[in-house]
């Protein structure tokens, strides 16, 4: 009897078989466990996505909500709140203008890479992917750094991606994450205090006074902005950049490829995001009944869009288990899709991209040293714990 718990840690080992059957036999699944419905083929994603007015992201998106989000983030609410907080927040990105944080970026990647020079072996996770993200969302979105930062960038992380995580065995949120999460709120709401008083060319500084039509975003949602933001920068861009250096050092064609010609980095992210993105399954509710596939899903009902079996839909890639830095898979779910596609995707795409033409530059053959991987409890997001890379 096949079952899919998505809550279940078998599931972060090796979610891809579960995800064919699901697919082939089952493509309208009522998972038991999770009391949900599970979509997996890529053509009723993306429907779904298109159709927020039936798929709410209302009651939350995480497959396990933190308490307080629902129905007051970009990725917690509906049409008209939701049309209004995104032209709100995307305005601020469009002041901010990604250009201006190329050099920034390719500085703390460089720094990164080259305070690791001469080593054999170390955790990529611990030494380059997280001191890099959080200093990109540092200077992103304008966090205290230097003589001004109260808190260390490592405690930052660490709330971050506390955040995002479960009790592995329940995986319900435990009292740590809500810490977290409470002290993450804490946290942005002095940033938020003090760039209101000083602004400068920075996201919380842009956002925090954005104005449209007369229209701003009030304390709470510049309050429960920040602390996504925080969030889904830090976790989903470092969690994605340890998928990525997992398939570069397990793909040692496309790898070299790339260190001889780093213009193609952009191909192999785009294939990695279609392949093993760290953003593997959110969640909706059901505004009104639906039947698909000859099961009918009642309204109230929760719906998980796993978007890491669309990927790998066959019926839209050919060949989708095969990694082919040349596919370009055009419309790949990586970065979600319909109203609530991710908004930080430029800057993260740029970010990846700069990150690892610099370890390059430094490290351009490496595999891993470790067997096996231990992943990162969380049923929305799949990335390793840690990732010993051994360069040679
Ligand atoms: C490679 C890294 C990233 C991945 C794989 C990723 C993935 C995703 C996905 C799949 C969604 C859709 C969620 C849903 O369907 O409910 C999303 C939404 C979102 N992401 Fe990202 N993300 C990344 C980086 C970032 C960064 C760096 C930021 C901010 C600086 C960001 C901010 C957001 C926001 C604000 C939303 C909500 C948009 C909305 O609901 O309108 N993400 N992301």
């Amino acid at each position: 009897m096949f079952s899919f718990d998505p809550y279940s840690p078998a599931i972060d080992a090796d979610p891809f078989p579960y995800y064919k059957t699901l697919r082939d036999e089952y493509p309208c699944f009522w998972s038991p466990e999770a009391e949900m419905w599970i979509l997996s083929r890529y053509a009723d994603i993306v429907s779904a996505g298109q159709n927020a007015e039936i798929y709410s992201s209302a009651s939350g998106n995480l497959m396990t909500e933190l308490p307080g989000r629902a129905g007051a983030t970009l990725g917690t609410t509906d049409a008209p709140r939701h049309d209004r907080l995104r032209a709100l927040v995307q305005h601020a990105f469009m002041k901010r203008n990604l250009e201006g944080l190329t050099e920034p970026i390719r500085a703390i990647a460089r720094d990164a890479a080259e305070s690791l020079r001469g080593q054999k072996q170390f955790d990529f996770i611990t030494e380059f992917s997280s001191k890099f993200t959080v200093r990109v969302l540092i200077a992103a979105l304008g966090l205290p750094t230097g003589t001004e930062a109260t808190v260390s960038e490592a405690t930052v992380r660490d709330k971050a991606v506390l955040m995002v995580q479960s009790d592995p065995v329940t995986r319900a949120k435990g009292p740590e994450h809500i810490a977290a999460y409470n002290w993450m709120q804490d946290y942005a709401a002095g940033v938020i205090k003090e760039r209101r008083a000083n602004p400068r060319n920075d996201l919380i500084s842009h956002f925090s006074t954005a104005e449209i039509d007369g229209d701003r975003l009030d304390e709470r949602e510049v309050l429960l902005t920040t602390t996504t933001l925080i969030m889904a920068g830090i976790e989903s861009l470092g969690g994605f950049m340890s998928m990525f250096a997992v398939n570069m050092a397990e793909f040692a064609d496309a790898r070299r490829q790339c260190v001889a010609n780093p213009a193609l980095l952009v191909d192999a992210v785009e294939e990695s995001l279609r392949f093993n993105t760290s953003a593997q399954r959110f969640r909706r509710r059901l505004m009104t009944d639906v039947t698909l596939h000859g099961q009918t899903m009642k309204q109230g009902d929760f719906v998980c869009l796993a978007y890491g079996s669309g990927n790998r839909d066959e019926r839209q890639y050919p060949n989708p288990d095969v990694y082919d830095i040349g596919r370009k898979p055009r419309g790949h779910l990586g970065f979600g899709g319909g109203v609530h596609a991710c908004l930080g995707s430029a800057i993260a795409r740029l970010a990846i991209k700069i990150a690892f033409e610099e370890f390059h530059k430094v490290f351009p053959d490496y595999e891993r040293a470790q067997q096996q991987l231990a992943w990162m409890p969380s049923s929305t997001f799949r990335s390793p714990l840690q990732l010993v890379l051994s360069v040679g």
